[in-house]
């Protein structure tokens, strides 16, 4: 229902693991440990339940889950894969709704590869929200607008910024900021007294991730054709280049992102 397909979600789970800030996780985790009461987080946008794996063991045990997404096919398989946890809740919720989330008790709304898909007025929206209850935020992964391969080619960059464009089309959720995000966080939070912080998360991806790559790389068929620029005749040749050079010895790409945490004094 979303677009976002659970296999694709399952390839890039241990490239994002790997990418996470580790010093922003270890904030996010000694702000719940002063938090009084059992703190609860929210995590908006969960898809298959990826954030809770990668955070879950490195935060506080006493913490209380609630997992949200609006893509009812995603949310099944978050609960298939996490499993009967009593501390872990689902919720289907449309995001555009941001007056009814759960954030009863929640001490840190957490997302991660979220906030590139949400425009700025969503982002304000949010923000005045996570102020008025005094709710924290980390936003995790989220696309900063850099790729860059150790075998070039020409259209390289023709492609990254087509595809930097689409990024900026209505994901649902308005105009969508796609690499602006990040500094659009920062600076709705620098209105509100929060500390925020910003650490990168970028991929690194080898010969080793070769099936993540080549499907990260068949993904921007559409983006590209859709923006129109390039012929067709264009992409297929990028492309096949660009599959090609995932084999050889020492190739590498790297595709940027930010982590960013926010957090109430
Ligand atoms: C790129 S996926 C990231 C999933 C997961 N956080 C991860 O890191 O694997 C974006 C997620 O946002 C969800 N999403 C997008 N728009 C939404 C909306 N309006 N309301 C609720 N969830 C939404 C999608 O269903 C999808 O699960």
């Amino acid at each position: 229902m979303s677009g976002f397909d659970k296999d694709w979600l399952g390839l890039r789970e241990p490239i994002d693991q790997a990418a996470r800030s580790p010093m922003l996780i270890s904030k996010l985790s000694r702000h719940l440990t002063a938090v009084k009461g059992p703190p609860a987080l929210l995590d908006i946008g969960c898809g298959t339940g990826s954030t809770w794996r990668s955070l879950h063991e490195a935060l506080p045990e006493d913490i209380d889950w609630r997992l949200l997404d609006y893509d009812p096919e995603l949310l099944a398989e978050a609960e298939r894969q996490i499993g009967a946890q009593q501390r872990v809740k689902f919720h289907r919720h449309d995001l555009n709704d941001i007056d009814g989330l759960p954030l009863q008790g929640v001490a840190v709304v957490t997302a991660s590869a979220f906030f590139d898909l949400c425009s700025e007025s969503f982002c304000r929206r949010f923000v005045a929200r996570l102020r008025d209850v005094r709710c924290g935020l980390y936003a995790a992964l989220t696309y900063d607008g850099h790729m860059q391969w150790s075998e070039p080619h020409p259209l390289d960059r023709t492609v990254v910024e087509d595809f930097n464009l689409h990024q900026r089309s209505d994901k649902g959720l308005g105009a969508a900021l796609g690499p602006d995000a990040t500094a659009m966080l920062r600076s709705l939070f620098g209105e509100t007294g929060f500390r925020v912080e910003v650490a990168e998360s970028p991929w690194l991806m080898g010969q080793g991730h070769a099936p993540m790559q080549e499907a990260f790389l068949r993904g921007f068929v559409r983006p590209l054709t859709e923006i129109g620029w390039l012929s067709t005749a264009e992409i297929e040749e990028w492309l096949s280049y660009r599959i090609d050079a995932i084999a050889k010895p020492g190739s590498s790409c790297v595709v940027g992102h930010l982590d960013l945490i926010a957090l109430p004094d």
